[in-house]
């Protein structure tokens, strides 16, 4: 019998002088990165499959006679290949003013301009030059091809990236290439709209300015913002993305690459989330802090550390009064595994018995991201929040006079509850509130604290898979916002427990002190990455 032949899993060849090693199905723009040499591309992306139809990465291969593409060319041991050789400069360069020559070069109007691939190979690879005299073909600048998709025909360099995104990643198959030549022309199948729920995904992926978002088409230049490494906080998937920031204001979301949580993408709902928190009724306005008396409707600001005085001074009575059993709270996955350990810690000091942790499903898990948990932080919850009890069965022992005072964490129980949830905590001798935005709860307490809302805090979160991960701050906080942690802990300290943390990553160490698989972690081992804490073990 023939024995079997082992390919080695790595190959060693030669790039522009540099010895490289790399796993065998690298092409030679892989390998090259790996070697810190650039290769240029349009139509590859590393994520999709290889179509080799834009041919800027040609690059000469000694004993080939033409240049190879090298997108489409697998590494092979002893190979030696050149990027920066005449003919291979020479060949790019076709390349690149054949590409230009009905690009409508409108830069200065551009969305993309900043971040252009085109504008910036253009600049490294081109000539600077064109020799055609001709008319360009001219195409419709504004097809409206889908809820939250703009196409420009004239942009288009025809690399099929977006094609193959819908073909390959949401297989939903809504766009094709129509007509001939240099009158081809992306778009829709006749009765279908590019509507998939990760369609701005098409627009990320396009090299040149193409495909736009209509959010965010032309409400900034790109260079003016920066880039926040934070995660979604649309669904438990906690998807890795950048916040675009600019004066004080997110104006776009988009994909930070992650392996091991959202690859290159996001959905649309995750990418336009920062919406909503632009529209709601935020429960402080520049001017004021906490709200005090809101449900006598004498409603007054008081100052923060005023506040932490009178929540912890009535809990307390209460407390004393009808013992810690009457207390109960509302802990939440929208909010920060910080948030919820100092509110469990709250109730720990108080004595209280009952936590519950609202659900928040809307829609199934779709397979590719999107997750039916609304929520970024139910698992940290379960986690650390304490959770013990129903929502439905706080409520009830509310509407009985059991319970007697109330701690709603980021949470709109009389809001989601209806009359009923309304009448029962109607007759506490306390509801207090933390929440950004003015809710039925919020208007219903006898005292509102406002926190941050999303973007406005450092926080820890983790995703449905037990994977931990951090949410950067890029804005500033309004008003008189804190962290919920801030004045959950303060109430703590004025009750006799340890001072407040003053900084996030005290707050973090102080939510891993306690035995469980957060023990004794600290932020940097964190990092922008996340950890992988699905099979930590209890120390
Ligand atoms: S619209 Fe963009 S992604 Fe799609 S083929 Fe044209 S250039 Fe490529
Ligand atoms: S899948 Fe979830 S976490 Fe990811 S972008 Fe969408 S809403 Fe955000
Ligand atoms: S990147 Fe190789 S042909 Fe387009």
């Amino acid at each position: 019998m023939a024995e079997e032949t082992q390919q080695p899993a790595e190959v060693t060849l030669t790039i522009d002088g540099e010895t490289v090693t790399v796993p065998r199905e690298m092409n030679l723009i892989q390998a090259a990165a790996k070697a810190g040499i650039e290769i240029p591309s349009f139509c590859f992306h590393h994520r999709l499959s290889v179509a080799g139809n834009c041919r800027i990465c040609l690059v000469e291969i000694e004993k080939m006679p033409k240049n190879q593409i090298a997108c489409s060319t697998r590494v092979a041991p002893g190979m030696v290949v050149k990027t920066r050789s005449e003919k291979a400069v020479k060949g790019r360069q076709g390349v690149m003013e054949f590409l230009l020559i009905n690009h409508p070069l409108d830069c200065p109007i551009c969305d993309k301009a900043g971040e252009c691939i085109l504008q910036s190979h253009s600049f490294h690879y081109g000539t600077g030059q064109s020799r055609f005299e001709g008319e360009k073909v001219h195409g419709d600048k504004q097809v409206d091809l889908g809820p939250h998709i703009v196409f420009d025909a004239e942009r288009c360099i025809k690399c099929t990236r977006c094609i193959r995104f819908c073909d390959e990643v949401t297989h939903t198959h809504e766009l094709g290439f129509f007509n001939r030549g240099d009158h081809s022309i992306i778009g829709t199948f006749p009765g279908r709209r590019l509507d998939n729920a990760y369609s701005g995904c098409t627009s990320d992926i396009c090299p040149v300015g193409a495909l736009t978002v209509k959010e965010f088409r032309f409400k900034q230049r790109v260079w003016f913002l920066k880039n926040t490494a934070s995660i979604c906080s649309g669904c438990a998937r906690g998807c890795n993305v950048y916040l675009g920031i600019h004066q004080n204001r997110i104006w776009r979301i988009m994909p930070r690459e992650s392996e091991a949580v959202n690859k290159s993408w996001i959905c649309d709902e995750g990418r336009l989330s920062y919406e909503r928190y632009q529209i709601a009724e935020r429960l402080a306005d520049a001017r004021s802090g906490p709200m005090v008396g809101t449900a006598a409707g004498t409603a007054r600001p008081l100052m923060p550390r005023a506040a932490w005085e009178e929540a912890a001074a009535t809990l307390g009575e209460v407390a004393r009064k009808h013992g810690g059993a009457s207390i109960a709270a509302i802990t939440s996955g929208h909010a920060t595994l910080e948030e919820q350990a100092a509110l469990a810690e709250l109730m720990r000091t108080l004595g209280g018995t009952r936590t519950a942790l609202p659900v928040h499903e809307r829609g199934e898990d779709d397979g590719l991201l999107i997750r039916k948990d609304k929520t970024m932080n139910s698992r940290g919850a379960l986690l650390i929040g304490g959770v013990n009890a129903r929502l439905d069965e706080i409520v009830a022992a509310a509407a009985k006079g059991e319970i007697r005072a109330l701690i709603v964490l980021r949470e709109d129980p009389i809001g989601e509850g209806g009359e009923e949830a309304g009448a029962a905590l109607g007759t506490l001798d306390l509801l207090l509130t933390l929440d950004w935005r003015v809710t039925p709860t919020v208007r219903a307490s006898d005292l509102a604290l406002p926190v941050c809302a999303y973007g406005e805090l450092d926080g820890s979160a983790m995703n449905f898979e037990g994977r931990l991960q951090l949410l950067r701050p890029g804005l500033l906080p309004h008003g008189e916002s804190d962290p919920a942690w801030r004045p959950l802990y303060e109430m703590v300290a004025r009750l006799g427990g340890e001072p407040a943390p003053q900084s996030f990553r005290d707050a973090f160490r102080r939510s891993a002190s306690r035995p469980g698989p957060l023990f004794g972690l600290d932020t940097p081992a964190v990092g922008t990455a996340g950890l992988d804490l699905a099979n930590a073990k209890e120390p």
